[in-house]
């Protein structure tokens, strides 16, 4: 196998024994190129230390303390830091992790593809953030993050870029809030995402989780099943709509990940807003990464307020905020000396 040297990012050459990182070749031992492969081949998953030695050495017999100076050489290889991990987990006790963008390699495609699939030009920090949230959702911690930025920063660039890059076993749903009055209609923008939704047996979820939503897509059903449904949804209050949606939204999310994306969303309608604050609360869609782009509060036009996402969200670390900052700054504005 011949992988060539990537112009930029990380790859990892399991033949030669090499990453290359930013362009740069370093060689690894064979022991701490032998532990890469083994926890690449594991993604996400908490390898513990006794499989690692069982692996690494079978014929001999090592301290896990042994396994240490090989991950202090992967990490330095990887530019990784102990404290702050974006690649290798230590957990207490138990073993390692691969988490990040190395963890997302797909074994079918050569690692610099994947990795530069994923690169977008000043925000490579961002996109390891959003790595290792897709990481904590993958192993089953729902992922909430706000994107906060100013018009026109990259909020959407971002998010496009991060989706595309999505390994194929994540399902994608993006949906979008808008200024205008038919893009206030209750639940327009989580319509739209679903309107798009290629989840597998999606009908049979709707069907089954939330009949009201089915009824808003009715070119998914024959006419005999909308008559069945009908017959199931005389109730169609806002309550059970917000319930129902919940339910999908945890029902699609329980066996892959389920990336939702609302963009815009100081402009979302008041339904929208209450799924966000709720479905944050219940916690039941575990393998749910839902991101929110939204104007730092304060930034709207005059007239237009801000919709309410419940502070304590944040406070109890329900939710998290991403703050994109201008690629270039401004040049600042050095006034003369007033008449
Ligand atoms: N990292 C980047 N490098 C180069 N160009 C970028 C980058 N991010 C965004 N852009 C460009 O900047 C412009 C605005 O980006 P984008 O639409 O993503 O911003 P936004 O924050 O979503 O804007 P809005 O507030 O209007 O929704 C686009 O032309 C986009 O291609
Ligand atoms: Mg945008």
């Amino acid at each position: 196998m011949q992988v060539s040297k990537p112009a930029g990012g990380l790859s990892f050459d399991p033949i030669q024994r090499v990453v290359w990182r930013d362009g740069i070749r370093i060689p690894l031992t064979p022991k701490a190129a032998a532990i890469l492969s083994y926890l690449m081949e594991r993604p996400g998953r908490v390898v513990p230390n006794a499989q690692l030695l069982k692996a690494i050495w079978p014929d001999a017999f090592i301290q896990p303390e042994g396994i240490k100076v090989y991950i202090f050489e992967l990490r330095r290889a990887l530019g990784d830091n102990a404290k702050q991990p974006i690649h290798i987990q230590s957990i207490s006790r138990r073993g390692y992790r691969l988490v990040g963008p190395l963890a997302h390699l797909d074994a079918r495609k050569s690692p610099t593809e994947v990795i530069e699939n994923v690169d977008l030009p000043g925000r490579k920090n961002e996109l390891q953030v959003l790595n290792a949230c897709l990481d904590e959702a993958r192993n089953g911690v729902m992922q909430i993050v706000f994107l906060d930025g100013e018009f026109g920063v990259g909020k959407t660039a971002l998010v496009e870029t991060f989706a595309d890059g999505a390994p194929p076993d994540v399902h994608v749903l993006t949906g979008r809030c808008y200024l205008t009055e038919g893009g206030r209609k209750p639940y327009y923008s989580v319509l739209e995402a679903l309107g798009s939704c290629r989840v597998p047996n999606f009908q049979r979820f709707l069907a089954r989780h939330s009949p009201t939503w089915a009824l808003q897509m009715p070119a998914r059903f024959s006419p005999e099943e909308l008559t069945v449904l009908r017959s199931q949804t005389l109730n169609m209050t806002p309550a059970a709509m917000l319930r129902e949606l919940c339910e999908l939204i945890e029902a699609i999310s329980q066996t892959n990940v389920l990336l939702f994306i609302l963009e815009d969303v100081h402009w979302a309608d008041s339904a929208t807003l209450d799924f966000v604050n709720t479905i944050a609360r219940r916690r039941h869609a575990e393998k749910l990464f839902l991101i929110c782009t939204s104007l730092p509060a304060g930034s709207l036009p005059t007239g237009h307020s801000h919709g309410i996402i419940d502070r304590e969200l944040f406070v109890k670390s329900l939710c998290r905020r991403i703050e994109l900052t201008p690629l270039i700054p401004a040049p600042r504005l050095t006034g003369g000396t007033p008449a």
